[in-house]
């Protein structure tokens, strides 16, 4: 294993199997970085690695410490008030309002393994066989408080896992005004900030600027990691591209309000943070107290964003999805909602069921309407037992019927939500969250339950359990239809208001903790109006994700793209729904619209009794098509080969490629036809340079190296289209590739 220690000099350098990261006790104590980056020999000593040089106009530690100046160090978990000006990485608050701290070396613990966190989603190593932690632990030289950064290294992923724990073994009451889970200062500002943004339908398109001086941020303060931006971002070189170039990656353990901050300062060092959102976020640490930050991943490569995505996506299956579903093929389902939207009783529903099976399909899913006299969307959520007049002999029949048609049945949940038509609102005004005196904000006419409460969690449990119990559930879509207001939790104290953000999302993970654990063969898709809430702590109980509420192939290509570069794409959720489509009113061809979904976890959403006998045939052929290769779209290496965000954006293409690189599918979709166009060719990626392939079952056979460095010319002949014509607007073409030999 690869975590070396020079115990005389104080100096850590964590390998990986190409990355370095290495970082040194200071001679004021604290931690100073070093270096992070593409893998370095192990010396003793980086004196050269330390930017040391006095400069006028800034202060310095001590008057006999002239040249140790600590806004000149690049540092390992900076704080604020001695001297470094830049944002700090956290911020402790004692009693008598000082937020000076000095926490100053003490030790390190060095173990085999990653442990899970308590009561936050995490990475782990279960076998303690795959992985290295280090604790370096400080305390401050004035109160008794401790402070010890986390590290873990996934040495064959090139993934390190940081985060802090800070502990309060003194007598006095501290406030964290501040706890970030990791910084990173990089010793100059030549890199393009990447970042994916959007909004509801609209979710995680790439956009790519560079540093400048000053501070760039991605956040969120909707007490979710929300569709607007996404916790995940890039710092690469400008000339970075999908191939080649260095590009670091960062991503974080959480589903709350997170800050991800870029800092270049006035001698160009680039300070990165990651962490919770220090807005709305303060914590009382109490004497005895501990306060655990989420995990943040961070990784490097110096061989292009492709190959940064697949590392971090290979951690993720291996170390944070629950190994119950890490490798399990998920089923092909039929979803309801764009089929029916509230209007749907049990003949309807078993209608479509019955023919779905028909269709290949292997679970039903019962979205939302099911549950209390839900009509609409301004009653009864929190009121989760059946709505008798939708639904009358019950749910257990209709699941035991579903089930007997041989297909696995779904259920969708809204859990952490309350309508104020509703039992539960009448029986329990005061578990919807509200501030004192104020009016209540509704959105999409509904309200929030306060997570913070233990008696709304063992609510939940328990009328979950019920339903999971009695009807056999096999899945659950947990869905989250809006954001957070007058953020206020009547069970805190009033110097714990700022803590409500985060121990609603701590409630969340307690509710999805102890469900799965109960039911550990249910698979969960984590939703929250589609990708409102697509991050790493979701996936760490939910291994699927409903990736937008927009079903639209076009638009889904950029999202699917967009997702793909922080999250596989067994994570993505990708449905075929009906034309005209219901968020863009845009008609696709059928098998675009499976060409598209196929690159995740595949589903149906639409009625398919009223689809034509044609079109019914076509669903059987995909379902087909994708069972044979469901393993190579699921859990295949994701590439990306071109990008609907660069040049015109009206060509798109993307491939997986099977482990041992004897399979591969590739995609080439294009948005509008073009006439008298220039010639095509299509650079595939990931193969075997030395073997040859062949081309959807044609009889020239090329090598791997012609269909990378040459690409393979675009016909009309190789297009596999399955009857739609190749070149037309919203087009897609399939290219399975196959080793011969
Ligand atoms: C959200 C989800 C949809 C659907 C509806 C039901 O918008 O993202 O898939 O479940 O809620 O109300």
């Amino acid at each position: 294993m690869a975590i070396h220690i020079n115990e005389q000099d104080q100096l850590f350098h964590l390998q990986t199997d190409h990355t370095s990261y290495v970082f040194q006790v200071m001679e004021n104590g604290e931690l100073g970085q070093l270096y992070y980056g593409k893998r370095m020999h192990v010396r003793s000593a980086y004196s050269n690695l330390a930017t040391r040089e006095q400069h006028d106009a800034t202060p310095a530690w001590k008057l006999d410490k002239p040249d140790f100046q600590p806004e000149l160090l690049k540092q390992e978990y900076a704080s604020f008030g001695k001297g470094d000006f830049r944002y700090p990485a956290f911020q402790v608050e004692q009693e008598n309002g000082s937020r000076v701290t000095e926490f100053v070396y003490e030790g390190y613990q060095l173990t085999d393994g990653k442990k899970r966190l308590d009561d936050l989603p995490s990475t782990f190593d279960d076998n303690n066989d795959d992985s290295q932690t280090l604790t370096v632990q400080l305390r401050d030289r004035l109160l008794d408080l401790k402070l010890e950064l986390n590290y873990t290294i996934f040495p064959h992923q090139d993934v390190i896992v940081r985060s802090a724990t800070f502990i309060n073994s003194g007598s006095e009451e501290t406030v964290l005004n501040r706890a970030l889970s990791a910084e990173l200062d990089l010793p100059d500002p030549d890199y393009d900030l990447i970042q994916f943004s959007g909004t509801w339908a609209r979710e995680r398109h790439l956009i790519r600027t560079p540093l400048r001086s000053g501070v760039q941020s991605i956040s969120s303060l909707r007490a979710a990691s929300s569709a607007q931006q996404n916790p995940f971002f890039m710092i690469a070189r400008p000339q970075t591209t999908d191939e080649h170039g260095g590009v670091f990656g960062f991503n974080l353990v959480y589903s709350g309000n997170f800050l991800d901050q870029v800092e270049v300062d006035q001698f160009n060092t680039s300070r990165i943070l990651v962490g919770i959102n220090p807005s709305e976020f303060a914590w009382k640490l109490a004497p005895g107290d501990t306060f655990q930050t989420p995990e943040a991943i961070i990784s490097y490569t110096d061989e292009g964003m492709n190959q940064l995505s697949q590392q971090m996506s290979a951690c993720y299956m291996k170390h944070l999805v629950s190994p119950r579903f890490a490798t399990q093929e998920r089923p092909i389902l039929i979803n309801n909602w764009e089929a029916t939207y509230f209007d749907f009783d049990e003949d309807k529903i078993f209608k479509i069921a019955k023919k779905a099976k028909t269709l290949g399909i292997e679970m039903f899913v019962l979205d939302d309407g099911w549950f209390g006299h839900r009509d609409d969307d301004t009653t009864s959520l929190g009121d989760w037992f059946i709505d008798k007049k939708k639904l009358p002999s019950g749910l257990g029949n209709l699941v035991e019927k579903i089930h007997k048609l041989g297909l696995k049945f779904g259920l969708w949940f809204e859990p952490e939500m309350i309508s104020m038509d509703s039992e539960l609102y009448q029986n329990h005004p005061d578990w919807l969250i509200k501030a004192p005196g104020r009016q209540v904000t509704p959105g999409r006419n509904q309200f929030v339950l306060d997570m913070t409460r233990a008696d709304v969690i063992d609510y939940l449990v328990d009328v979950m359990s019920q339903i999971i119990k009695e009807s056999q559930l096999d899945y659950i879509k947990w869905d989250m239809n809006r954001n957070i207001t007058e953020m206020f939790g009547n069970q805190l104290a009033p110097d714990q208001q700022l803590e409500f953000a985060h121990r609603y999302i701590l409630g969340v993970y307690q509710l999805y903790a102890r469900l799965t654990k109960a039911y550990p063969d249910v698979l969960f898709e984590s939703c929250a109006s589609g990708g409102g809430r697509f991050d790493l702590g979701m996936m760490y109980y939910a291994p699927q994700a409903w990736t937008s509420d927009d079903t639209d192939a076009v638009e889904r290509m950029k999202i699917q793209f967009g997702t793909s570069y922080g999250y596989p794409q067994s994570m993505m959720g990708a449905h075929v729904s009906a034309v005209p489509n219901d968020q863009t009113g845009r008609i696709t061809p059928l098998q675009t619209r499976a060409d598209v979904a196929y690159f995740g976890d595949l589903g149906y959403e639409l009625d398919v009794t009223k689809m034509s006998a044609e079109e019914q045939a076509q669903v059987q052929q995909q379902t087909a098509f994708y069972k044979q290769h469901r393993r190579l779209f699921q859990f295949g290496k994701f590439y990306r080969i071109e990008s609907p965000f660069e040049n015109d954006g009206n060509v798109i293409s993307w491939e997986v490629v099977s482990e041992d690189k004897s399979h591969a599918i590739g995609c080439r979709y294009q948005i509008l036809n073009q006439p008298n166009p220039s010639y095509l060719r299509l650079y595939f990626k990931g193969l075997d340079p030395d073997r040859k392939y062949t081309i959807n079952g044609g009889s020239e056979v090329f090598y791997g190296d012609e269909l990378m460095n040459a690409g393979l010319f675009i016909n009309r002949l190789l297009g596999r289209t399955m009857g739609v014509d190749s070149s037309a607007d919203f087009s897609s073409r399939l290219f399975l590739i196959d080793a011969v030999e």
